[in-house]
């Protein structure tokens, strides 16, 4: 019998402290008029210290756990989609897994910047359909604001911190996961990056000030690319899922950039209607911004049993990665 990974639990967790572009343009030279006309985004939630990725991604997931009516028990692998772990080593997924009571699950984390939860979504999945898991918790959780340059205005501004998390549970029916399309471009690595701190350039005392220990970013090229591959293969996701654009009933891109989107949409000959668009109130999550816009778009009554949502998403690397999910449980 052929099996299908159904989402039957959303969450979300997002830091307290908003940080609106006001209090940026008291810090550095900006202004929310700037970052409001180029991007789209009014504020953003950046963590405290008691807020680290585990945290988040263990509240988000609560809720989710939760939301699916399971105990923590029923679930037997965990994954956490993120470029910015509680620490270096080892994988935060198993912090997640011991903190939710998870006896003995399966553990990992999925590393593919902001596209990281579509392409865990594809590898629970694909884990379900095979008849090797029942029930898979995906967690994503990024919190930027550890690696982001803060005098550098080309991209602080852009980030914000948060969580987002489902549970999928194996179905007879076809539910959850059409299609999935995943790619990468790895010679446009310098394009969007953290130059140092890794086994290629490691930080040293000597070399901790210097500022590439930070993220940086082409903005205007990771602009071009990104609506690229999101179109092509989202494209190609609404293809594979055996449908036609019209028969989408929602979209959920990554939310970068609210001009990115905007062109996306024209391209893919969806009416804007069918968007959802949250990023004005937290910015670029990275990994999160998918899922916290999934579960929002939930609480909001956007989504009915039936109704086939597309998820697009572009990130480091470059990495980028659509789905259709056809929504119900
Ligand atoms: N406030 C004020 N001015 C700023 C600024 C800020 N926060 N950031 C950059 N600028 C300045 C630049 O220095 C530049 O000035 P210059 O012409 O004197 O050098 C000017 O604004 C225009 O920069 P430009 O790069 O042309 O702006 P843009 O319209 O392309 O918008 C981005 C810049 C970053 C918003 C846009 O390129 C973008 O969103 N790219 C995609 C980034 C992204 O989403 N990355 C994550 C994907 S996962």
């Amino acid at each position: 019998m052929e099996h299908y990974a159904a989402i039957i639990g959303w969450g979300m967790s997002v830091p307290r402290r908003v940080v609106t572009n006001d209090e940026l343009a008291r810090q550095i030279d900006t202004s929310n008029e700037w970052i409001r006309s180029r991007t789209g985004i009014g504020e953003r939630r950046i963590a405290s210290a008691d807020e680290y990725t585990s945290v988040l991604a263990t509240a988000a997931s609560q809720q989710a756990i939760e939301r699916a009516g399971i105990a923590p028990e029923a679930i037997d692998l965990v994954i956490l989609a993120t470029s910015t772990p509680d620490r270096p080593f080892p994988a935060t997924a198993s912090v997640i897994q011991a903190q939710l009571g998870i006896p003995r699950a399966g553990a990992f984390d999925v590393v593919a910047a902001c596209s990281g939860f579509v392409y865990g979504l594809h590898i629970a999945n694909s884990m379900i359909q095979s008849g090797a898991h029942q029930t898979i918790l995906l967690v994503a959780a990024d919190l930027f604001s550890h690696i982001l340059n803060w005098h550098d205005r080309n991209t602080c501004v852009l980030f914000g911190d948060g969580a987002g998390a489902v549970v999928l549970q194996q179905r007879d029916q076809p539910l959850g996961l059409l299609s999935a399309v995943l790619g990468s471009a790895g010679e446009y690595e310098s394009l969007m990056l953290i130059e140092r701190g890794g086994t290629r350039q490691p930080l040293s005392a000597e070399n901790s000030h210097l500022q590439d220990r930070y993220f940086s970013m082409h903005g205007r090229e990771v602009f071009k690319h990104a609506i690229r591959e999101m179109a092509l293969s989202s494209q190609q996701a609404i293809e594979e899922a055996g449908l036609q654009p019209d028969a989408i009933n929602l979209i959920i891109p990554h939310q970068a950039n609210l001009r990115i989107i905007e062109v996306l949409i024209k391209r893919l000959e969806i009416p804007f209607k069918r968007v959802f668009v949250n990023l004005e109130r937290y910015g670029n999550t990275s990994a999160a911004s998918v899922p916290i816009a999934l579960c929002e778009a939930v609480e909001q009554g956007q989504l009915h049993d039936g109704d086939h949502v597309l998820l697009t998403s572009f990130g480091g690397g470059f990495t980028w990665a659509s789905a259709v999910v056809r929504w119900g449980r």
